[in-house]
């Protein structure tokens, strides 16, 4: 059965579903939902936590969905298990306080052992075991009476398996799964009833969880692990958020051994096998390279369809290393040449039956990863270079092993994958310092995730504000109507706790009953304002967030008088110039994403913006510099828009309108069928997915003023403007320097540049000239010092420190009192540069001089000792460097010696 199929009847079963009522289809939320807790969407539930919170009232009491998840913490394992992809889809049904664990077990039971024939996937009872949190009689029970099974065929496990939780503050429950014996070649023979706590590792394969049956009732307060949490509470209601593996199912029934060999991923696997001439199948280690080459392509291509671009951190770092790990597979597969351009298409053929944006969105998609792809091609070449330098000192020295902070630098600095080191190395005949390598990096990942679970603390402790919203609702929001509202205190905090009073000076959390403050949002920086009380109290507000859904924050500083916790009768205000100049910059914001898609292309798309009063940013994925051109063109493209005085509206619609309407949906926004705010400037000219302040008509903006472009990591690109009286201002102070400028050269404005540039070719070539008087001062010392050379056996000897010298210099008076020394008798030169604590040796020799075994090289190796350094070359000219300025005397002293002995033992 197709993988398309099994999506279709799961959604129809439970649309159609009479027993407990028919569920609401929901289409896929991004993958980048908007939850600080999530680096991506990872199960089902995600896109309706606040319904099971109880944060927002769902609009329906029963859904099912087929959602996008990533998971990326066990990427080393993928392609060695038979169940791990990093993409997959999760499909879902859910009740908000509808049915419960009876109507879940039946639902899922008749789906999976229906017949084919009548919509059912069609399963073997005999192969199914159900298993449920210990202790939970009441699902057990209930499994043996929806499936006839006896209680023998129940597997009881502990909380590590079958209590469920996103792994963070959140809503959880006890689970039960479903569980496919796949037969004794996938593991060893078992009684179900004496299996548990925990499920053994060996069976993991053969009793394939294909479902998961989550009972969710409690809101979690701390989840340290899998089976260590702490339970707040119960939830509001009891829910069901269910999550069956779509090619798990798919693998299953296509009577495939794994997910990589399913309909919508095999077609990849076969493209890598005609591109590198290897059969899959014929080797395990090339197997496993097959199935990531598989995986990574199509999670790499959905990530970059969501608006993921690759990076050094976070979302984008995934990114990159999915890409990186693809085109390293192929390159193992023996295959060097550009892979994505012939495997990512084959991805999008199959997965674009059900995401069509990825056809429509080819163009961007493609440039990303395939941009991303050439760079790491660029990083290969270097870091070989760097690779082939140690590789030598380390064989040069005798070495049989490179050592692990050169792997690790290489692995750190040049993005080397510590297997590429390996297998170089072992081309070489060189071992790695596996060992040492592993260690640096167990030092590195513990930081990062000491860094993660810093910024995770600063985001989970919302328990006080949801405390807030519970007895209080949502705060009514005023920002679109009015600057200015009558309003009551409903809470008072302090680093997340009540407090009776703010005393002057103090700053605080104050949530009121309603408000005309703009929390940040959509790019869009918070209101700044006032809120007073009658009697002398002013606040400033400093800060205004909704850190719950529906819940806005209000962080205030007492300038005068005190506020009492409960009080009523505020004026809140927001500063009407601020609030100007907010609108002024946030319309800015589209004007110019709209002139940058029509200067550049639609392809060039937003990745993130900020805007406040005067002045915005937008970044866009764009993988070169703009030209001068381009950005005058994005810049006189807004102030047409501007000057056009394009109407600025907005209004509410479903997602499916706004799309059909060619609005910009950017990441974070949710995929359910809610309404969607959608703002247009002069009509379809500029329509995107916003909930910011705008001004009425293009006019208002002022002016736009771009003031830069410049790149923010590997495929993106942000633009800089000011808007309002912030563009005349800045506009303003450039005219102020060219006038000051103008006064100083005493030319006129449209001489300067032409000016100053003169200026520069002179200063240059002045510069010029004092290093060629330098050179030949220095070279002039060069005479004296060929004809003090000693006499060492018959060799002349020049030996001699020389102060300030940088390496260049000594390197370029080595040879010319070399060629003064002439080619009659042997000669050896060797000066010691020491200038800004670092020391510089070269040693230079003439054809009679090796042809009695004398080597500069083996001069520059014996001096290095003397000043802490090392270094080498050639036996005809060699150079090293130090940094013990100390021991030059030392090292000069020492030349007339190293000679003899060299000669002694030619
Ligand atoms: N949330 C559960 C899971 O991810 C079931 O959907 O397994």
């Amino acid at each position: 059965m197709e993988t398309a199929e099994i999506r279709r009847r799961f959604l129809a079963h439970f649309e159609r579903d009479t027993t407990v009522g028919a569920h609401t289809a929901v289409p896929s939320a991004s993958l980048l939902l908007d939850d600080p807790n999530l680096l991506f969407v990872n199960a089902g539930m995600v896109p309706f936590k606040p319904y099971f919170l109880g944060q927002e009232t769902p609009p329906y009491p029963r859904a099912t969905s087929v959602q996008k998840c990533v998971r990326t913490p066990d990427i080393e394992d993928v392609g060695k298990t038979t169940r791990h992809g990093t993409f997959f889809e999760m499909c879902g049904n859910f009740s908000f306080g509808d049915y419960f664990k009876e109507g879940a077990i039946r639902l899922a039971w008749d789906l999976v052992t229906k017949p084919v024939a009548d919509g059912g996937f069609g399963l073997d009872e005999s192969r199914l075991y159900p298993s449920v949190l210990a202790g939970d009689d009441e699902a057990e029970a209930l499994w043996c009476r929806v499936t006839g099974l006896p209680p023998e065929r129940i597997i009881k496990l502990g909380p590590k398996e079958n209590y469920w939780s996103m792994g963070v503050p959140g809503p959880g429950g006890p689970c039960s799964e479903l569980l496919y014996d796949r037969g004794p070649e996938f593991g060893p023979d078992f009684e179900a009833a004496t299996l548990g706590p925990d499920m053994p590792v060996e069976l993991e394969d053969r009793l394939l969880e294909i479902w998961n049956l989550v009972f969710m009732q409690d809101e979690l307060s701390a989840v340290r692990s899998k089976s260590d949490f702490d339970i707040a509470g119960q939830l509001p209601s009891r829910n069901i958020d269910t999550g069956m593996g779509l090619e798990r199912v798919a693998f299953l029934l296509q009577g495939k051994q794994n997910m990589y060999e399913i309909d919508v991923m095999f077609p990849v696997i076969e493209r890598a096998m005609e591109l590198t001439g290897r059969r899959y199948g014929d080797d395990p280690a090339d197997d496993v390279r097959f199935r990531v080459v598989a995986d990574h392509v199509r999670s790499s291509m959905m990530l970059i369809s969501d608006g993921v671009t690759p990076g050094n951190e976070g979302r984008g770092y995934v990114l990159r290393r999915l890409l990186r790990r693809a085109v390293r597979s192929m390159r193992l597969l023996g295959h060097e040449d550009p892979a994505l351009p012939e495997l990512m298409p084959v991805s999008r053929d199959r997965m674009g039956e059900t995401y069509r944006e990825l056809h429509d969105d080819w163009e961007r998609i493609s440039r990303v990863a395939f941009t991303e792809e050439d760079a790491f091609r660029k990083t290969l070449r270097s870091g070989t270079q760097i690779f082939d330098l140690a590789a030598t000192e380390v064989k040069e020295a005798g070495g049989r092993s490179l050592p692990g902070d050169q792997a690790f630098a290489l692995h750190d600095t040049y993005g080397f994958p510590i297997d590429l080191t390996l297998e170089m190395a072992s081309e070489q005949g060189l071992e790695v310092d596996e060992q040492g390598f592993r260690e640096l990096m167990a030092e590195q990942r513990a930081r990062a995730k000491a860094d993660a679970r810093a910024k995770r603390g600063q985001h989970a402790d919302t328990a006080a504000y949801r405390a807030v919203l519970d007895a209080h609702g949502p705060t009514e929001w005023l920002a679109y109507e009015t600057l200015e509202t009558e309003s009551r205190a409903l809470a008072l905090l302090r680093e997340g706790r009540p407090v009776p009073a703010l005393a002057p000076g103090e700053v605080g959390e104050l949530v009121l009953d309603r408000t005309p403050f703009y929390a940040e949002s959509g790019g869009q920086a918070a209101d700044a304002g006032r809120i007073e009380l009658d009697g002398g109290t002013v606040l400033e507000v400093v800060d205004v967030q909704r850190p719950v859904r529906g819940l806005v924050v209000h962080q205030v500083r007492v300038l005068e008088g005190e506020l009492p916790a409960g009080a009523t009768g505020l004026h809140a205000r927001v500063d009407p110039e601020w609030r100007t100049g907010a609108r002024q910059a946030h319309s800015g914001t589209h004007v110019v994403h709209a002139a940058l898609r029509e200067v550049l292309g639609p392809s060039a798309l937003q990745s993130g913006s900020y805007n406040r009063p005067g002045y915005l940013r937008l970044d866009f994925g764009w993988t070169s510099a703009l030209s001068p051109e381009q950005v005058r063109d994005i810049e006189a493209v807004s102030n047409q828009a501007l000057r056009a005085d394009l109407p600025v509206g907005w209004q509410y619609m479903t997602l499916s309108e706004a799309r059909e309407w060619g609005a910009i949906a950017l990441f974070g926004e949710t995929y359910d069928d809610q309404k969607v705010r959608v703002v247009e400037i002069g009509g379809p000219w500029s329509r995107e997915l916003c909930g910011g302040t705008h001004v009425e008509h293009a006019s208002q903006i002022g002016t736009v003023v771009v003031t830069g472009e410049a790149s923010v990591g590997s495929g993106n690109r942000r633009i800089e403007a000011y808007t309002g009286v912030e563009g005349f201002a800045y506009l303003a102070r450039e005219r102020d320097v060219v006038s000051e400028l103008t006064g100083l050269l005493k030319a006129q404005p449209d001489d300067v540049v032409g000016r100053v540039r003169d200026m520069v070719e002179r200063l240059r070539a002045v510069e010029k000239e004092l290093e060629r008087a330098r050179l030949a001062q220095l070279l002039a010392g060069g005479a004296a010092l060929a004809e003090a050379a000693q006499d060492v056996s018959g060799v002349a000897v020049v030996a001699t420190r020389l102060d300030g010298a940088s390496g260049g210099d000594v390197r370029t008076l080595a040879t010319d009192v070399r060629a003064r020394l002439g080619q009659d008798r042997p000669a050896v030169v060797v000066l010691v540069g020491a200038a800004d604590g670092k020391v510089s040796v070269v040693a230079a020799t003439n054809d009679a001089a090796r042809a009695r075994g004398l080597s500069a090289n083996d001069l520059v190796r014996a001096l290095g000792p003397h000043v802490g350094g090392r270094g080498g070359g050639k036996a005809d000219l060699a150079q090293g460097g130090g940094t013990e300025v100390g021991g030059v005397d030392a090292a000069v002293a020492a030349v007339p010696a190293e000679v003899a002995r060299a000669l002694g033992g030619a």
